[in-house]
């Protein structure tokens, strides 16, 4: 049988074949984190073992994987105090509110209130303090006994080896690898000539069992829950009485890491419908959480609760994990693609067979740089492993090294420019042509005439090429001082055309200065960033003048990317001075330039300002305000795009920034605003409709 198992099962023989599987890759799994199925391809051939079985109930194989926590793989001899139970799962939103109305049949009352918090991707442990001091570390095994891995006592972030009260308890919770912590394991063991782990899941369940390697790699705990040990004392009461949202606060007082300083803290919910909010809020976070979940746990809050609901054989019956889509598959590599960015950037993009994820075909993947691929190992021909969640763009994991046939061959990297056949500079991670912009001249125009740039209508990308083609243009300054004649000259451009052109052009030349700061594309800055280093500069003389310490200042700039702003403006110091020369504008209006470099006021300002940035007394509507936009505006802010919504912000004296947190001043929240405005009212952030809002800023609308 292979990955693609569907869910329906023939015959005997076909069902005994899918058992073997799911047992091996349950085995797999749990063992070394190696399974050979992903697990979308593992739910389906669970679920067709168990519809299977359902039909012929007398032909059920003892090894089957049904019922049983953990497939009836996991090892270990070390007995749980109360066995380590698996969720229940529900993947709709019928299907929870057929849940929650179960449970309050079975209590015979309504669910006081239910705490909705993450479903963390990782493996649970069990975690006995005995007086304070982390004393043993179990995996959950069968449930009943799990594996002693004491051993990582001290590895693991947020599992500390003291508590901060001499307190004797079971701690309960997830381990698991961030993106980051994957990345760095993976370096490690392919620099040691290891295979990379597939997934964060299996880098953690491979760390975890792992004794004596060569190199140390990092994980990270989080807590869901906690129980008392025989000789807890006192506390053993608390600890079965209060309400599980209390429990949680409690361990993470004695100084145990849980989810609540992630954008997905645990929260609590009077209704049903307050958790549905909760659930769409986390879900909506988890495209850009910086490690993975698989689902949202939902449980019953009071200790009551959960005693009258009852515990089955492998789950509660007082919690259920709402599962979320996979978001990871396996695929193969077929080829990489070498792309030149507009900057002159060679970037390589994976060539995948086409996947389905997370309810989309998914053909391409980002690779970084070449450092990238030789860091993890990436061959062609290899299956990898896929994440894709919401919006975010597609990237390989890792290659699944177990499941390697020996065929694959090493990905080849470009000896020359694949644009124009220049030579590459390879002295940076990102491999760059040594012509820079020029070798994409139609991007880099085409980008600097866009609508969040300079905003020259009828300038596409196949009119660039044909000023480029008749040596027109040769850079951006040059659309500047096109003539009429020239134009007039070309294919396709008659007088309305050619005069809607210059004018546009016209209009571009007094664009502020954030718009034509951003139009250059210097690396890594887009356009709120453009729009800060105008704001703090408030001229193009000043930004070219500053030094990395005074670029340093910009809200959002740090040592790496103020240097390599500092050099990528000296390299376009001879296209600014050709834009100054043709009349482009040059300043911010409204902005007020930082007092002259070395002066002791400029010394008293930077230290003001890293304090409290934007607290700087401006006098603007919307001085040191964080503000967030979502929804559609209406009124007179209807027609504006979501860019110049926060160019808006910012002129007058606001932050914008694009999620809701506790440091949002304000929201403005248009029509069809979804989760951003329940956060915003979950968080008690003010909220103004595009007319409020459109009152408060007044005069800036102009
Ligand atoms: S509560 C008795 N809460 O999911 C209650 N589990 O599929 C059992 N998990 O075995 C666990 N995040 O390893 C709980 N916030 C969370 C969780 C969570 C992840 C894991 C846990 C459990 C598995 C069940």
């Amino acid at each position: 049988m292979t990955t693609n198992s569907a869910g329906v099962l023939a015959d005997t023989a076909s069902y005994a074949a899918a058992v073997e599987e799911a047992t091996q890759a349950a085995a797999a799994y749990y063992a070394t984190g190696e399974s050979t199925l992903d697990d979308d391809a593992y739910d389906r051939l669970a679920r067709g073992i168990a519809a299977y079985e359902a039909e012929h109930p007398q032909e059920v194989l003892a090894a089957s994987p049904t019922g049983k926590v953990a497939g009836g793989a996991a090892i270990g001899d070390v007995p749980h105090t109360v066995p380590m139970l698996s969720l229940d799962n529900v993947f709709s939103a019928e299907q929870f509110v057929t849940w929650t109305a179960s449970v309050e049949r079975r209590i015979g009352r309504p669910v006081a209130a239910w705490s909705v918090e993450p479903k963390l991707d990782g493996l649970a442990v069990a975690a006995r303090y005995q007086r304070g001091r982390l004393d043993r570390l179990i995996t959950r095994g069968d449930g009943t006994a799990g594996e002693d891995v004491s051993h990582a006592i001290g590895t693991v972030l947020g599992l500390p080896e003291r508590l901060n009260e001499p307190a004797t308890l079971e701690v309960r919770g997830e381990i698991l690898m961030t993106d980051e912590q994957f990345d760095a394991a993976n370096a490690a063991r392919t620099a040691h000539g290891a295979a990379p782990f597939a997934n964060p899941r299996n880098g953690a369940a491979g760390t975890l069992r792992a004794k004596d390697r060569p190199y140390r790699v990092e994980m990270t705990f989080f807590a869901y829950g906690a129980l008392p040990l025989p000789d807890s004392g006192a506390s053993a009461e608390a600890l079965t009485t209060l309400p599980h949202s209390e429990v949680l606060r409690h361990v993470a007082g004695l100084g145990v890491h849980t989810a609540a300083d992630t954008a997905v803290a645990p929260r609590t919910a009077g209704t049903v419908e307050e958790v549905q909010t909760g659930v769409e809020d986390i879900a909506g976070q988890r495209a850009t959480l910086p490690f993975g979940i698989d689902g949202i746990v939902i449980k019953a809050d009071l200790a009551a609760d959960q005693r009258d609901a009852g515990t089955g054989t492998r789950a509660p019956r007082w919690a259920i994990a709402y599962k979320l889509p996979a978001v990871e598959k396996v695929t193969r590599l077929l080829g990489v693609e070498w792309n030149v960015g507009r900057t002159g950037i060679i970037a390589p993009r994976a060539v995948l067979e086409p996947v389905e994820i997370d309810g989309s075909t998914v053909g391409y993947a980002t690779l970084h740089n070449p450092a990238d691929i030789t860091r993890r190992d990436l061959r062609l021909g290899d299956q990898v492993m896929v994440y894709k969640a919401g919006d975010i763009i597609p990237r390989i994991e890792a290659p699944v090294a177990h499941l390697r046939t020996g065929e694959e061959r090493p990905i080849e990297f470009p000896q020359s420019c694949p644009q124009c056949g220049s030579e590459i500079d390879t002295s940076e991670q990102r491999w760059r042509c040594v012509r820079g912009r020029d070798c994409r001249l139609v991007a880099s125009v085409s980008y600097a005439a866009g609508r969040d740039q300079l905003d020259i209508e009828g300038l596409g990308a196949t009119r660039v090429v044909q000023l480029a083609d008749a040596g027109l243009v040769a850079d951006l300054a040059d659309l500047f001082t096109l003539e009429r004649e020239q134009l007039l000259g070309l294919e396709r451009m008659g007088e309305t055309s050619t005069d809607n052109l210059l004018a546009a052009v016209e209009t571009a030349r007094s664009r502020p200065l954030s718009r034509v700061f951003c139009a250059l594309g210097v690396r890594g800055t887009g356009r709120s960033m453009s729009r800060r280093i105008a704001r703090h500069f408030a001229t193009m003389d000043r930004i070219v003048a500053a030094d990395t310490e005074a670029l340093q200042r910009v809200d959002g700039i740090g040592k790496e990317k103020a240097a390599a702003v500092v050099a990528e403006l000296a390299e376009l110091a001879p296209l600014i001075a050709k834009l100054v020369a043709a009349g482009v504008n040059m300043t911010e209006p409204g902005a007020t330039p930082p007092p002259d470099p070395g002066t002791e006021a400029d010394e008293e300002r930077a230290g003001a300002e890293g304090v409290s940035e934007g607290a700087g007394g401006t006098g603007l509507p919307l001085d040191a305000m964080t503000v967030v936009v979502t929804g559609a505006m209406t009124g007179v802010l209807e027609k504006l795009s979501r860019n110049e919504m926060n160019e808006l912000i910012e002129r007058a004296g606001g932050k914008a920034s694009s999620s809701v947190s506790k440091r949002t001043s304000l929201l403005v929240a248009g029509e069809k605003a979804g989760s951003k405005r329940t956060k915003a009212e979950g968080l008690g952030v003010r909220i103004a409709t595009p007319d409020e809002f459109a009152e408060l800023i007044g005069s800036f609308l102009g």
